[in-house]
């Protein structure tokens, strides 16, 4: 008895990692039902990706009041309080991502795609 390991298996180090961190996902923000943005679908995973490595408990940021769990119904209560539905671009949520006196820097510029959906999102009312 033997085990026999395929040796052909290895060959996916090749070039693959042009496409690493360009582009997230086109498209935009408003993409499936019918123009609202919603944070379950569209700001939630900007959010995981761009800023829960330090805004958890633990993290770099884990000793501010911002902190996300994962959970959608959790991180929208967090971050809905961080939002001024009657002037979105000043919203506090707005002015750290884009690196206004954020101590984790500019992660979603105020060009970027992510920023206009989040943008649009407050814009839209901050529906959950
Ligand atoms: C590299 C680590 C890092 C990342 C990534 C990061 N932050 Fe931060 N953030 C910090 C630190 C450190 C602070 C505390 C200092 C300060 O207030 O800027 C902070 C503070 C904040 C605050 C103020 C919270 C409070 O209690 O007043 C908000 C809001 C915020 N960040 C939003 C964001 C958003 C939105 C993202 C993702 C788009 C993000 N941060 C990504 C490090 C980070």
């Amino acid at each position: 008895m033997f085990t026999l390991a395929l040796g052909c298996a290895d060959f996916e180090r090749g070039p693959v990692a042009a496409d690493a961190g360009a582009s997230p996902t086109d498209g935009g923000g408003e993409g499936d039902g019918g123009g609202a943005v919603s944070f379950a679908s569209d700001v939630h995973p900007l959010l995981t990706t761009g800023c829960q490595s330090c805004h958890r408990g633990g993290g770099a940021a884990g000793n501010t009041s911002f902190l996300l769990t994962g959970e959608a119904d959790a991180d929208y209560a967090a971050t809905v309080s961080l939002t001024d539905t009657s002037n979105p671009s000043a919203s506090r949520l707005l002015r750290k991502a884009s690196g206004a006196g954020h101590g984790g820097g500019a992660i979603y510029g105020a060009d970027t795609p992510e920023y206009q959906a989040l943008l649009a999102w407050i814009s839209g009312g901050a529906q959950p």
